[in-house]
């Protein structure tokens, strides 16, 4: 009771001051709305982060209604503990760069950090609104905030390529992972020297999207959805020893009914702490009619005996120094 009195009298200290909104009080509230610190709501759907001295960097899509409509953008935030995010701008406002026609798509953008050339590389999944073009596009920028400048698309391993995740090896190993239809399966393909192509590391045979992946204590986690559109569906996940292989049989990350509490992977971050590490599971909740207000599902994930277990939604906060996540008492 105290606790939810508590609650209550910061709610309305956050409400009249609009610079705090995104504060939260200092948690991550899985899908409900997400402000940043100018009190807007963030725009990084289908996103991913970036760490880079010691901050972390959201990009995801904008999809701002007050966008201009012949313009895709990547917003891009910045944090230095995971619940309070400052907005930095567009990192990308991309007019159509492959004549498209309209209603093309940019989706899932992520960001890359290249030590060796110096340059920050973006990559995201374009197409036109049929989703026959099927590729990735890469741009590049000497700024992680941006802007970044469009170099080129490409099929890669000269598979079709729609939804794209990303993932640094313990070792600095960068890989894209790509869903890729015809095959029935995906892709976890490495980033060549400059980051400009992939070769492939692993397929694996099971359609799915939004593909993400971690590596903890020695053991390779991918996630993914099955293919249903916007509409959630049971998440799954496999583990292999090494990323060539061999994968386990897919298992789900939530009870079958419960549809992954109504969202859709996009990356798993790991947050390796003075006391813990901490995995967490960042997804989308879609609202397709009002894509701007899709809202955020980050949850830490449970980790243990070869299996890994999304809870269910609740409050939560992470000491991004310990590594520790807290679990709010049900208050609300
Ligand atoms: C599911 C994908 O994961 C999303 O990124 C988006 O492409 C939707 N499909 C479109 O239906």
């Amino acid at each position: 009771m105290r606790q939810k009195l508590f609650g209550l009298t910061l709610s309305c200290v956050l409400f009249l001051s609009p610079l705090s909104v995104g504060a939260q009080s200092g948690r991550i509230r899985p899908g409900e709305q997400w402000r940043d610190n100018h009190g807007h709501l963030i725009q990084a759907h289908g996103g991913g982060i970036t760490f880079w001295k010691g901050m972390y960097y959201w990009f995801g899509e904008d999809r701002s209604r007050d966008n201009d409509p012949s313009k895709r953008s990547v917003a891009c935030y910045s944090s230095r503990d995971l619940m309070h995010w400052r907005f930095c701008g567009k990192a990308l406002a991309l007019p159509d760069p492959e004549h498209l026609g309209s209603g093309w798509v940019l989706e899932r953008p992520k960001v890359f950090v290249n030590t060796r050339t110096r340059k920050f590389v973006l990559y995201a999944h374009l197409d036109d609104a049929h989703y026959s073009f099927a590729r990735v596009m890469v741009a590049v920028s000497d700024h992680i905030q941006g802007p970044y400048r469009y170099v080129k698309s490409y099929r890669p391993l000269g598979e079709e390529s729609r939804d794209i995740g990303q993932f640094i090896d313990e070792d600095g190993s960068a890989y894209l992972i790509f869903e890729s239809r015809p095959t029935h399966g995906f892709f976890i393909a490495r980033l060549t020297g400059d980051f400009m192509n992939v070769e492939k590391t692993c397929f694996i045979p099971a359609p799915l999207e939004g593909g993400a992946m971690v590596r903890v204590r020695g053991t390779y986690y991918v996630v993914g959805s099955h293919m249903t559109g916007w509409e959630p569906n049971p998440n799954v996940y496999a583990t292999a020893p090494a990323l060539t292989g061999p994968w386990t049989e897919f298992h789900n990350l939530a009870p079958a009914a419960a549809r992954n509490y109504g969202s859709q992977s996009t990356m798993l971050l790991k947050v390796v702490g003075t006391k813990a590490t901490t995995v967490i599971f960042m997804a989308d909740q879609w609202r397709p009619n009002a894509l701007w207000d899709s809202r955020y599902f980050w949850m830490p994930l449970r980790i243990g005996d070869g299996g890994m277990h999304l809870p269910p939604p609740r409050p939560w906060s992470i000491d991004v120094t310990t590594g520790e996540a807290t679990l709010s008492a049900a208050d609300r």
